[in-house]
């Protein structure tokens, strides 16, 4: 398939505040002059940001990263992930059209593309609202057939289903992903047969589903505030939880008909030099709780009765005990949850720590106390 840039280019690209942060942090993880390394994940990014890479965003993130704007042309044309034209505003169908998904029904899902959408790929539907292309086999195949929207799998799905899910997406609803039969992961359609422990202490949906209902970026154009930016390489600590907001869609960027105008010149500079990371340092502990009891710290995202047990047994049972450790003081934990490495700040344990210490409540909390996490 011939890969070229649209004819119709906006004419410039700018990350949001956020996710240009966002980009700075995936820059530092590589060493001076190979910042090049972060090509794939800023040219996603900013697929995320618009619906679709235009010319202006890759020559951008060519400036950013000291490339040729060639080098950066060449990975986004050769890589399917990343969409060269605009994008439904609210979503870009990807149906899989492999064996499993063929076999169980991707050409009857193709068949409702090209009724609701646009009888060929990679058009716009009349309302702007959605686009599709049919792509090779995207690993879900237990849960055939599948389409991914966004970084979101649909699975199981049958024709009538989609069609349904179509409608709601184009009401403004926001369907939830993973498998649509009520199966809860890849297990057999009639049950568990083994491993079944696991089915007790389980999240509502399946840890990948869980994370897209957590975040609430699920049909949405991503614009950095959905999670917390994390350094830990840095020595910083993370930057505030965002609080998950409603999915959105926005219009794609909207080609316009001038050439694409250069990008600032501040933005061509390499991000600044990596701060070198604080050393870890032990946080003061407890022998035991204090006389009120233990704070139930499942409240905190990530924490389950496991890291609960762990945490008190390095001496750790308040909520504002866990909100004032400092960025060396969570690298310390980091590095001492063991089997659990790099989970609280990961999950921005201290930020969930803080509100709860002040007695507020965060979006888990919430959902722990209504009984919503198993
Ligand atoms: S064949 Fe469709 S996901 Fe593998």
């Amino acid at each position: 398939m011939l890969r070229r840039l649209h004819p119709e280019q906006p004419a410039s690209f700018e990350f949001t505040p956020a996710n240009l942060a966002w980009a700075k942090g995936q820059i530092s993880k590589y060493p001076e002059g190979r910042q090049a390394s972060a090509i794939i994940p800023l040219l996603w990014r900013a697929q995320e940001q618009e619906g679709w890479l235009s010319r202006p965003a890759i020559e951008h993130i060519a400036e950013m990263l000291d490339m040729a704007y060639i080098r950066a042309l060449e990975v986004a044309t050769f890589y399917f992930m990343f969409q060269l034209q605009p994008v439904g505003s609210v979503a870009h169908i990807q149906i899989c059209g492999t064996t499993s998904c063929m076999i169980c029904g991707a050409e009857e899902l193709i068949r409702v593309c090209k009724e609701k959408i646009a009888p060929n790929a990679h058009q716009l539907s009349a309302d702007g609202k959605f686009s599709w292309e049919e792509v090779e086999c995207l690993g879900a195949c237990t849960n055939a057939p599948m389409a991914q929207i966004g970084k979101d799998y649909y699975e199981d799905m049958t024709a009538e289903g989609f069609s349904r899910l179509l409608d709601d997406m184009a009401a403004g609803k926001v369907p939830v992903p993973g498998p649509q039969n009520g199966r809860y992961a890849a297990e057999p359609l009639s049950g568990l047969t083994s491993l079944k422990d696991f089915e007790s202490g389980r999240t509502k949906h399946n840890g990948s589903v869980q994370r897209a209902v957590d975040i609430g970026d699920t049909l949405k154009r991503i614009d950095g505030t959905e999670v917390p930016l994390l350094t830990p390489w840095l020595g910083k600590s993370p930057a505030p939880v965002a609080t998950p907001r409603k999915a959105a869609a926005k219009p794609a960027a909207k080609p316009a008909a001038k050439p694409a105008a250069k990008p600032e010149r501040s933005a061509q500079k390499p991000p600044a030099k990596a701060a070198a990371p604080e050393k870890a340092k032990k946080p003061r502990s407890l022998s035991a709780p204090r006389k009120g009891g233990a704070d139930d710290l499942k409240m905190i995202k990530g924490v389950g009765p496991k890291l609960e047990t762990l945490l008190h047994g390095l001496g750790f049972f308040h909520f504002d005990q866990i909100a004032k450790w400092t960025a060396a003081e969570l690298a310390w934990v980091d590095d001492n949850l063991e089997g659990f490495k790099g989970r609280a700040s990961r999950d921005g344990w201290t930020d969930q720590a803080a509100i709860l210490a002040k007695g507020g409540q965060t979006e888990f909390s919430q959902r722990v106390k209504k009984g919503d996490v198993y």
